[in-house]
């Protein structure tokens, strides 16, 4: 069963944290003007789109995603002229830039919520989700960077509590509201109209909120939606009429991809998103795949094993199988949400650091579903390891050990989780250089640099044929020549085999077939009729 051809499917997506990406000015923070002078390299890279986190303007409490002005750039990263700029030498070498939109929530120092905190009067007001003092305490719901974990913050001019279901600095946009929509489609319409190629949907499953506002107990939560907040913010009752009505307004009249950021989606709900016939979404992105491994009911948190192989062939083989015959999906192993993928998932050792960042970026571009590769992955850069709380600027890593030591939790076993699972690992400067401050920038770096650059970097990777580097980048090139490797259908081989991941694509008569050894030692499996032996992190492709 073909899918209809697009340039999104065909697209390998370089994801740039543009704050610790390359720093033009000396300030210590990534610039726009820095990833324009880095545009050589990104072309050598051989992908064919960047995803760009937000630069607009921004308090920065949770690093650009509480926006206080969408139509304009936070001057540390540049100008509204260095943005165009940027579009513009993008498409010149035929690179398309999906731009992050974040619709659920501003910043409180936004226009609209500076009014709208005012007086209940004012019109922003009900630009905004509130609950009034007079009822009592509202109904619990949860802040996921809320140091007491609340998620609605008391207002004292208005008399009420706002809902954020981030920072109390992100208060939530009210969807039921016709106005709120028609300002977020106008601005959407001003990026697309400056030439953006693609958006990628922040928090997009929660923008619809059952504003009856229920109770949810505890036993409720963990009934109906696994323990989980997320599961229940991603089931707002309006969800697919809004993106119906978004698509129909906006995005249908673009060449545009969107892209879902679906937390707390499960996989029999993804062809609501992405089901062409839907008209809402083009690809989303899962978090079940980054959720493996997590001990449930706790933070971020996972046990000696990490993960055990085979749920993560389950996990990856069910969503593409829900996407099997109609949608289109994504896959992706890190981000700036996630530790480094070669920590999380590889091995960040001396031995088999290199080995097993390739086995990864293998699976990557060789699995059906547009691949997403974060910047740095490209080098198998690894996690920091921060000691110290007062080493993370993460509001999310400050707010739940504030949240802990409150409670007199374990600090301690918390800093240690963190070390393997927490955002800044993959937030610190790009290793371009093993010279001062990795070559990101000659001032003082916002976040501190990883020591290992002097022997994980990108002037390096270039001198050595076989680095990660170069294999990414011969990845790359086999994916964008073979179909086979987009297009072709997705089927799992030996389920069971507790060490190799083995998978074939097929497409127009031909089979590929994937096989992939997540161990330090030496594996075997029978494939085809054939005995083949792996080494510690080989993977291997046969034609
Ligand atoms: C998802 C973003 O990727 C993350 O970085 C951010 O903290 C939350 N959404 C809130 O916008």
């Amino acid at each position: 069963m073909e899918n209809k051809k697009k340039w999104w499917k065909e697209a390998v997506i370089y994801q740039i944290y543009p704050r610790s990406f390359k720093d033009s000015n000396g300030d210590g923070i990534g610039d726009l003007a820095g990833i324009v002078s880095e545009l050589d390299y990104i072309v050598s890279l051989g992908v064919n789109a960047v995803w760009m986190n937000p630069v607009y303007l921004s308090p920065g409490c949770d690093n650009g995603y509480d926006i206080s002005d969408f139509r304009a750039i936070q001057p540390e990263y540049g100008t509204m002229e260095d943005m165009r700029r940027l579009i513009d030498e993008l498409h010149v070498r035929k690179i398309r830039l999906v731009m992050d939109m974040v619709l659920n929530h501003t910043s409180d120092e936004h226009a609209w919520f500076r009014q709208a905190r005012g007086s209940r009067d004012n019109p922003y007001y009900s630009y905004y989700h509130w609950w009034p003092a007079e009822k009592g305490e509202p109904p619990h719901r949860c802040g996921f960077f809320d140091a007491a974990g609340k998620g609605w913050q008391y207002n004292k001019a208005t008399n009420s509590y706002y809902l954020h279901y981030f920072a109390a600095g992100q208060p939530d946009l009210n969807w039921e509201n016709p106005e709120v929509r028609r300002q977020l489609y106008d601005m959407l319409r001003f990026w697309l109209d400056m030439g953006v190629d693609g958006l990628r949907m922040d928090a997009i499953c929660f923008i619809s909120k059952d504003v009856d506002w229920p109770e949810i107990s505890p036993q409720l939560l963990k009934e109906k939606y696994h323990g989980d907040w997320g599961h229940y913010y991603a089931a707002g009752p309006r969800l697919h009429e809004y993106l119906r009505e978004m698509n129909e307004a906006v995005l249908s009249k673009y060449d545009v991809t969107a892209i879902a950021e679906a937390a707390g989606i499960s996989s029999d709900q993804a062809l609501l998103f992405v089901g062409e016939d839907r008209k809402e979404m083009d690809m989303l992105y899962h978090f079940e795949g980054v959720a493996i491994g997590y001990i449930p009911g706790e933070f971020k948190k996972v046990d000696a094993s990490r993960y055990h192989l085979n749920e993560w062939k389950e996990v990856y083989t069910r969503w593409n199988d829900a996407l099997k015959e109609k949608g289109w999906g994504t896959v992706y192993l890190g981000n700036h949400d996630q530790p480094r993928m070669v920590s999380r998932w590889g091995d960040d050792s001396e031995v088999f650091r290199e080995a097993s960042a390739k086995l990864l970026l293998t699976f990557l571009l060789t699995m059906r579903g547009t691949p997403f590769i974060y910047n740095g992955d490209e080098l198998g850069m690894t996690n920091i390891r921060f000691e110290k709380i007062a080493d993370y600027q993460d509001i999310e890593t400050r707010q739940m050990y504030q949240n802990l030591t409150d409670k007199g939790g374990d600090a301690e076993g918390f800093l240690k989780d963190q070390q393997l699972t927490g955002r800044d690992n993959s937030r610190t400067p790009f290793q371009w250089t093993a010279g001062p401050n990795a070559g990101f920038t000659s001032g003082q770096p916002w976040i501190r640099v990883n020591a290992n650059h002097s022997v994980i970097n990108r002037e390096k990777q270039e001198e050595e044929k076989g680095s990660v580097l170069n294999y990414f980048r011969e990845m790359v090139r086999l994916r964008k020549e073979n179909a086979v490797l987009v297009y072709g259908d997705y089927e799992l081989l030996l389920p069971e085999h507790p060490a190799i991941y083995a998978y074939t694509r097929g497409y127009e008569g031909r089979v590929w077939t994937v096989l992939l050894n997540f161990s330090n030692t030496e594996q075997g499996c029978v494939v085809g009729g054939r005995e083949v032996t792996l080494g510690a992190y080989e993977a291997v492709i046969l034609r």
